[in-house]
């Protein structure tokens, strides 16, 4: 009896050390797909760095690459958010060009977080 309760108790102080991890689970494990929802998404803090790490390389500024389609300002990106090509491209729905091109696809969250953007009216927040 003895050592059924001394396992229990380790068993128990193992779940609540793993349930700290799983808070963390979006930053540790970015494909899996969970949603940290308590960071509202706007275009600057949410959009911008994800467009500007997965996109802008081709598509942005003086950039060369993105086959004459232009990214990196609120004007072009929005353009893109309200024509359907962005989430569309991103999701790899069919009828686009399935982007990053050459890359691998965006997590789930990601994805989440930009058809957040395009829904809530790509706004310039
Ligand atoms: C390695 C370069 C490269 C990267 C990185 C890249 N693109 Fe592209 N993209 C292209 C090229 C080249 C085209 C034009 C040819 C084509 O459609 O495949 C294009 C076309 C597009 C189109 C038009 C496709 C359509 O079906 O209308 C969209 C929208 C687009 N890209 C969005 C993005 C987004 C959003 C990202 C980042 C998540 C991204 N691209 C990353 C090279 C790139």
């Amino acid at each position: 009896m003895k050592n059924i309760s001394k396992l229990s108790g380790i068993l128990l102080i193992l779940f609540l050390l793993n349930s700290c991890y799983y808070d963390k689970e979006d930053q540790l494990y970015p494909s899996s797909g969970i949603c940290d929802t308590s960071i509202p998404v706007t275009y600057t803090a949410t959009i911008v760095p994800m467009l500007q790490q997965y996109c802008y390389s081709c598509h942005g500024g003086t950039a060369t690459l993105g086959g004459g389609i232009p990214m990196g300002t609120y004007a072009s990106d929005k353009a893109m958010a309200v024509n359907g090509s962005l989430y569309g491209s991103i999701a790899h729905a069919s009828g686009y060009s399935a982007m990053p091109k050459g890359g691998n696809k965006l997590t789930a969250c990601q994805l989440a977080k930009v058809k957040q953007w395009v829904d809530g009216g790509s706004l310039n927040n």
